[in-house]
């Protein structure tokens, strides 16, 4: 009694709590900068506080006490996740002339940033936002600590254990036979210099002190990490600067997290155009895995909204964007955030706040889930500057303005309308004024039309019932008679026409997470999926765990393919709906790091191999000592063979006729052209490294300084005896 008493209490500690994860499609994101939010404890907010709120370099005060105490007026806002800014342990100096007021210069993966709170405040924070249907998402930083040349100089600890800094990490670090890269618990090759290849990954971002995760102790630490915001709770993460870490690492640490939960990963790839570079491949492929902020649709749309552009050519532009994507639902729409200029601070025109609403509205609208930065709602922007940091002034709390109203009614709408969550996207009608699209999810539907014009009356073609349809914002009115809307349409105005018909066959509109292995939980969300029935993923029976009309909750089978992409079909009576995609993963996945000696070799090179890991193209980086690498997850244990191919990444790959074993019993393979004979083979060990707790010690300036001073005071006597 007792054994089992303790097994349920242990499972209970380890299993993060049910229900905090919801179909992420139908909901909206709030965004929040912690320490701009609100001040709740006064009694953490030194050092480095101005309590005048005019230094923006400074910590202001808010924590998590201050959000927990807000959540009703978040909740107000018809929200239904919430993104914190990062809440780690940051370094405890100025760098670079400011406070880590913003998180993103961590010095303690496993605690709180004693400016913000407590775990417990967290924990805290969580439990009141799920009582308001309320998941909070936590931005994570794994690309890179705080700054390398300043502040605490990329001090590490782990859970308030000294671990390293960057210049003792220094002395240890050696160069990486494959990559060339000089490492050790950090990279240490300098700051990013050129923004493509090696350096993009293996450099410091802005200075930051850059993670080696492919470091077996930098890789646990950061996993560890992770699961701690896991097990209080989060319904998913935020990670920080992804364009610039190996995407097979971001893979495996994802399936790590997956493995606790159905988490809701997206992440940060900057780039702010989407024109068909090497760099937006990059961002197409990752998007495969994980999905990521919209952020060159934001550019597009402020361009358009908030300065001057044509109308049609935002729509073919996004149109062309969404269509790259596996899960164009899932990637994230926003306006406004904590790096780039304010809407309301950036467009100076005398209409700006009525192009302020109908850009809201767009982002609301469009194929993506719904950001809105904190203080969309009240106009919030900064008298003393635009971009960082003057994007993050104290919030102004006011839900009661035309910019809440429209959050709030199309988040509702959400909620009830599939098609906003889950519809495709079809122009139907657009000029430089006029935009008008189509969005369908079985019998949901949706038609919204814009006009940044002089008013006007427009009959489009409409495939709808004979009717009259109310716009959910305004109530206008639109009707329909024999395939034709007739529509009239004010100037600077948005009207979303909605059908909420009923769905009686299954049909799936998001899988979350969509990568997976087996043993993996996953939700389906969608409509018509009756009361029960079977979920087939690559044609096996997944178990099920929990089942109603428009959620699935499923355990992800074995499926012997070797094929990226699965086929998942939901039956329910006689029907079986079409097929959604999961990208599979063979399970106990290491991210390893696959070389090839190619000293003979040229050119852009890809491997494409025999598992569900290999199953995609992958490009690999050419390093300075002669080989060829990239990393993936790839399954332990497992012998495996790739082909080799020649090509850029946009044009047709070219195949070498060249095929090239592996086998994978550590972090890292090297292929060769014979098969491996599996009982002897041992790969080659990655550098590795003992992490050695030693004493805090500041940083090196008094070091350099002594060493100064006792240089000058030598360089005297040489030059008096001389
Ligand atoms: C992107 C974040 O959004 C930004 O605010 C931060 O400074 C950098 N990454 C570095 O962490
Ligand atoms: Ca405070
Ligand atoms: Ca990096």
């Amino acid at each position: 009694m007792r054994a089992a008493l303790a097994m349920i209490l242990m499972l209970l500690l380890i299993l993060p709590p049910a229900g905090a994860h919801a179909v992420p499609e139908r909901g909206v994101i709030y965004q929040v900068m912690v320490d701009r939010f609100y001040d709740g404890n006064q009694s953490n907010n030194e050092p480095f506080y101005d309590p005048t709120h005019t230094n923006y370099r400074l910590y202001w005060g808010g924590d998590l006490e201050g959000l927990t105490g807000r959540l009703d007026y978040i909740a107000s806002l018809g929200v239904s996740m919430i993104w914190v800014s990062p809440v780690n342990d940051n370094i405890n100096k100025m760098a670079h002339g400011s406070a880590p007021y913003h998180g993103y210069w961590t010095r303690d993966y496993k605690r709180i940033e004693e400016h913000f709170g407590t775990w417990e405040d967290f924990r805290r924070l969580v439990k009141e936002a799920e009582k308001r249907d309320i998941c909070v998402i936590v931005d994570y930083v794994p690309n890179h600590a705080g700054p390398a040349m300043d502040g605490e100089f990329g001090a590490l600890y782990d859970n308030g254990t000294f671990v390293t800094d960057y210049y003792r990490d220094t002395k240890n670090a050696t160069v990486n036979p494959y990559t060339g890269i000089r490492e050790n618990v950090y990279h240490h090759n300098g700051n990013i210099f050129t923004w493509e290849g090696i350096p993009l990954k293996y450099a410091n971002l802005f200075g930051l002190a850059d993670f080696n995760q492919l470091n077996p102790w930098v890789d646990s630490y950061l996993t560890e990490g992770a699961l701690l915001f896991v097990n209080s709770g989060v319904c998913g993460f935020r990670i920080d600067a992804v364009k610039h870490m190996e995407l097979g690492w971001l893979e495996s640490f994802y399936l790590r997290l997956y493995s606790k939960a159905p988490l809701f990963i997206y992440g940060e790839y900057y780039s702010l155009s989407p024109e068909k570079t090497d760099d937006l491949y990059e961002l197409y492929r990752y998007s495969n895995v994980s999905p990521v902020l919209n952020i060159p649709v934001r550019e597009d749309i402020v361009r358009t909204l908030g300065f001057v552009g044509s109308l049609e050519t935002l729509s073919r532009t996004l149109e062309d964007y969404y269509s790259l994507f596996v899960y164009p639902n899932k990637q994230l729409n926003f306006l406004d955030s904590h790096d780039l200029v304010r809407f309301l601070n950036e467009a100076k025109r005398d209409d700006a706040v009525e192009r302020f609403h109908m850009a809201l509205a767009l982002t609301m609208t469009l194929p993506g889930i719904p950001v809105i930065y904190y203080g969309d709602e009240s106009y919030l922007v900064s008298g003393d500057g635009k971009g960082d940091p003057y994007n993050r002034p104290m919030m102004v709390f006011n839900n009661t303005t035309e910019a809440a109203r429209i959050i709030r009614t199309l988040a509702e709408l959400r909620k009830t309308n599939d098609a906003l969550a889950f519809g495709d996207f079809r122009t139907v009608y657009a000029n430089y004024s006029v935009w008008a699209f189509e969005r369908t999810f079985g019998n949901h539907r949706l038609f919204v039309v814009m006009n940044k014009g002089s008013q006007r009356n427009l009959t489009l073609p409409l495939d709808w019932e004979d009717g009259t349809y109310r716009d959910a914002l305004t109530g206008a009115g639109m009707r329909v008679s024999g395939g034709k809307a007739f529509l009239e349409l004010l100037h600077n105005s948005f009207y979303v026409f909605h059908v909420e018909g009923e769905q009686n066959e299954p049909l799936i509109g998001s899988v979350t997470p969509y990568t997976a292995e087996p043993g993996q939980r996953i939700l389906i969300g969608g409509a018509g999926f009756g009361s029960s029935g079977r979920v087939l993923i690559g044609g096996v029976e997944a178990r099920v765990l929990s089942w109603n009309s428009t959620e699935i909750l499923v355990e992800v089978p074995e499926v012997k393919a070797q094929r990226a992409w699965l086929d998942v079909v939901v039956e329910t009576g006689e029907k079986a709906s079409e097929p959604a995609k999961l990208r599979y993963y063979s399970g106990n996945d290491v991210p390893a790091l696959i070389a090839i000696n190619a000293t003979n070799l040229t050119g852009g090179l890809w491997i494409k191999g025999s598992l569900p890991e290999l199953a995609e193209p992958r490009p690999l980086l050419r390093s300075s000592t002669g080989y060829y690498f990239t990393v993936a997850p790839l399954p332990n244990g497992t012998a495996f063979s790739v082909e080799l191919y020649r090509g850029s990444s946009w044009g047709e790959l070219e195949p070498l006729n060249v095929t090239l074993y592996g086998f994978v019993n550590s972090t890292v393979v090297v292929l060769r052209d014979e098969p491996p004979i599996v009982e002897t083979e041992t790969a080659p060990a990655m550098p590795t490294m003992t992490i050695v707790h030693g004493p805090i010690e500041e940083n090196p300036l008094p070091y350099l300084l002594a060493a100064l001073l006792l240089l000058g005071v030598a360089l005297i006597i040489w030059k008096k005896r001389g």
